[in-house]
């Protein structure tokens, strides 16, 4: 079956593909011709991944999958989310996204959040979504000069080390995206 991953990043099109079997051929945007921007105008990670999974199945009737993550605070009832990558403005720029955080935490002694990934998925007629949650709490200096966006942030519960001093190896075993990844597996 063929199967198409609505994403450009070849690294994480290569991760998924160690994961699938070999009757699966996973397919990138790259590779069906996909260069179009899909804009992604929904209000929750949800809506932004069904929107690129739906697009992928519509426009090419390939069975199609997609992922959105976001940070999600406790206290900020849930924000940054769906708008994580530019928090601080249009430019997606990471060290004004942490800097924000940091402002709008200012004084605030619950800093628990999660990562939370949702990947939609549009396979021949049915649709259905996986999501992947990691919880954990919000430091006020960078830790780390792994990962990437709030990496540098975040100790997930049960570890002392922020994601950005895990390193790949282990953070691609305990993150959301691997869990919703997981989950997605599964089903398959
Ligand atoms: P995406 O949907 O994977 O592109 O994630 C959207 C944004 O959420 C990223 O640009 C980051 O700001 C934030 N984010 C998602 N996953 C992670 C993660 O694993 N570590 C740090 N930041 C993340």
């Amino acid at each position: 079956m063929k199967l198409v991953f609505a994403t450009h990043n070849p690294n994480k099109l290569e991760e998924i593909k160690q994961l699938l079997p070999d009757s699966i051929e996973l397919l990138s945007l790259t590779d069906i011709g996909c260069i179009e921007e899909i804009e992604e105008t929904g209000k929750t990670l949800e809506e932004n991944a069904y929107i690129k999974a739906r697009y992928v199945k519509t426009q090419y009737g390939l069975n199609c999958f997609a992922d959105d993550s976001g940070l999600e605070i406790d206290v900020l009832n849930g924000a940054p989310g769906v708008i994580s990558a530019r928090y601080a403005g249009r430019q997606k720029d990471n060290e004004a996204n942490i800097a924000k955080v940091w402002e709008n935490l200012n004084n605030k002694s619950n800093k628990a959040a999660q990562f939370r990934t949702v990947i939609a998925v549009c396979i021949e007629d049915k649709e259905w979504e996986c999501e992947g949650i990691v919880r954990g709490n919000l430091i006020d200096e960078k830790r780390g000069d792994g990962g990437f966006g709030y990496d540098p942030i975040f100790i997930t519960d049960g570890y002392t080390k922020t994601f950005a001093e895990l390193g790949s190896e282990i953070k691609n075993k305990i993150s959301h995206r691997a869990k919703a990844f997981q989950l997605f597996l599964n089903q398959l």
